[in-house]
């Protein structure tokens, strides 16, 4: 069984668009609309709500999701807009050099990473992109305070907003499968992220997307250095 089996379909749910992502959607679209990929992998890509998105910005989506519980729920959604494959990070069911940009949203996090590295790195063009964003475990930085009002505000106004998402939210994370899953995949650093990706991609940038005490989302823009291809 799959990580996100059990909670596949209240997640789907509770995130079903690309706009709740409000640190990180603006992000990874301004570095699509940067770098102009022609192929794009949207790796661990849950209901396909990143996929969706991206299909009006690129000619070749595809994603692919471990899940098959999020697997038939992002087929449903995308309706064959994109190339939907089920398998995991760690043996993508793609051939070298097939991607101009991976992009792992909020799935990085459940990879075994060196094994998921190498796939991307063969997966991805000379040169090409690989894009990643995820939540990353944090301890308190005094020097952060503006940054944790700000993430927290901008969190705020929007469950105020949307009163029936942040119902959903809160039945979701108060659930005990939900409470299981996130147990049995802790958070990691951000160091720890940035120590492994290091040893195979050029990184460009490390930004910081929102601050909590609890966590932090991060975002990564790494160059495949790989010379032949
Ligand atoms: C928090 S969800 C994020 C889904 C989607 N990218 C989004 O932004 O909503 C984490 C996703 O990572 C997927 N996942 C877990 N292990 C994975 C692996 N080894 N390779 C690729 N995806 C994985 C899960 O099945 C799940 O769909």
């Amino acid at each position: 069984m799959e990580a996100y089996d059990a909670v596949a379909r209240d997640y789907a749910a509770v995130f079903d668009r690309i706009e709740l992502r409000t640190f990180e959607w603006p992000w990874i679209r301004n570095l699509v609309a940067r770098e102009r990929p022609r192929s794009v992998l949207d790796l661990g890509c849950g209901n396909g709500y990143l996929s969706g998105a991206l299909a009006g910005m690129a000619p070749d989506i595809c994603a692919l999701e471990p899940s098959p519980v999020m697997c038939s729920i992002a087929r449903k959604n995308l309706d064959g807009a994109v190339l939907l494959r089920q398998g995991a990070a760690e043996s993508i069911p793609f051939g070298d050099r097939r991607f101009d940009m991976v992009i792992s949203l909020l799935s990085f996090r459940y990879m075994v990473w060196d094994r998921a590295l190498d796939e991307i790195r063969r997966v991805l063009k000379s040169g090409g992109v690989f894009i990643l964003a995820d939540l990353f475990a944090g301890s308190f930085n005094p020097l952060y305070l503006h940054r944790y009002a700000a993430s927290w505000a901008a969190a705020r106004i929007h469950c105020v907003r949307d009163r029936e998402y942040y119902k959903k939210l809160r039945a979701l994370t108060g659930s005990e499968r939900w409470r299981t899953m996130l147990g049995e995949h802790p958070k990691r650093s951000a160091a720890c992220a940035r120590k492994a990706v290091a040893e195979q991609f050029h990184i460009e940038r490390i930004q910081l997307l929102s601050a909590a005490l609890r966590g932090s989302t991060v975002g990564f823009v790494c160059r495949n250095r790989t010379l032949s291809g």
